[in-house]
């Protein structure tokens, strides 16, 4: 299935604002953080994005590619919350119009906005971006290597990239999957792999780490809360990406226990312009 209709669907921001006490008519702009607990499409949700945004730890007025920006959640925080202007690429039509709706209602629509884009041909100029991130895409992407050197060539030297994705580990994860529902639709790498493409773009890997735990971690204290991801309940990410969500979470974190995947963040850097061959 192409990425688009996997992700994409109608409606999505009249069911966002169904879920959360807001109304165009009262006047009032909507805030950012009031969207936190429905935008933000990947696992861990708004702890992960937070964890994230402190490691590129971006100067107040920085201008940051989101690749693959989703409906927008993690642009919104880091707009609001940092100070930052975001650009935002996405494949999925449905998505943009959704994340530009809801920028718009926030009035912030000068710090982020969202192009219609494959990661693998990005329509700007060399150079042009302070800093990336890449948040739980890449398991969407069939040619690494083109959308790295992308990437890294409107990227400004010395930007830091912050790339999560899920990678593969001893064996074939449990479908369906967040990202598809398919072995076929699924692109994971080791993190090997990741890595080597990432220093054959051009990029320094600063760090590489495994934050599988903190995924178990988390479910297991939301089971423990009794707002379990395991049971069936209805929550942010199911808002967006339809009820049957819950059982591609539910394969998401059996095959992470039983370390058929990991999930991996790697912080990276393109190197001073003296140093770029
Ligand atoms: C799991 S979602 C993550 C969205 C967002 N990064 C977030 O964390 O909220 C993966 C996103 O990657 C987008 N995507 C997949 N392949 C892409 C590509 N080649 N270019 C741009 N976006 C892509 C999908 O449309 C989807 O919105």
């Amino acid at each position: 299935m192409p990425v688009h209709k996997h992700y994409g669907s109608n409606e999505i921001v009249a069911r966002i604002l169904a879920a959360i006490p807001w109304s165009e008519s009262d006047g009032v702009a909507l805030t950012a953080s009031q969207l936190f607990p429905f935008d933000q499409l990947h696992g861990r949700e708004l702890f992960a994005t937070k964890e994230h945004s402190a490691r590129l730890n971006p100067e107040i007025g920085a201008h940051l590619l989101d690749i693959g920006s989703g409906i927008g959640g993690p642009a919104g925080y880091f707009a609001s919350m940092l100070g930052c202007r975001v650009t935002g690429i996405e494949l999925t039509p449905d998505f943009i119009i959704v994340a530009n709706e809801l920028t718009s209602f926030c009035g912030m629509s000068d710090q982020a906005n969202f192009v219609l884009a494959d990661a693998a041909s990005i329509q700007f100029k060399a150079n042009t971006f302070d800093h990336a991130y890449c948040l739980y895409v890449g398991m969407n992407l069939p040619d690494k290597p083109a959308v790295l050197a992308e990437c890294f060539r409107v990227l400004k030297p010395g930007a830091t990239l912050i790339w999560t994705e899920v990678t593969s580990r001893s064996g074939v994860p449990h479908y369906p999957l967040p990202w598809s529902l398919t072995a076929d639709g699924s692109h994971v790498d080791t993190s090997d792999t990741l890595c080597h493409h990432l220093s054959s773009a051009g990029f320094e890997v600063l760090t590489v780490e495994d934050e599988t735990n903190a995924h178990l971690v988390l479910a297991n204290r939301m089971k423990l809360s009794g707002k379990t991801p395991l049971v069936g309940q209805v929550q942010a990410n199911e808002v967006v990406l339809g009820p049957d969500f819950v059982v591609r979470r539910q394969n998401y974190l059996k095959s992470l226990l039983e370390h058929l995947i990991a999930s991996t963040l790697i912080v990276a850097r393109k190197p001073q312009a003296e140093h770029v061959a």
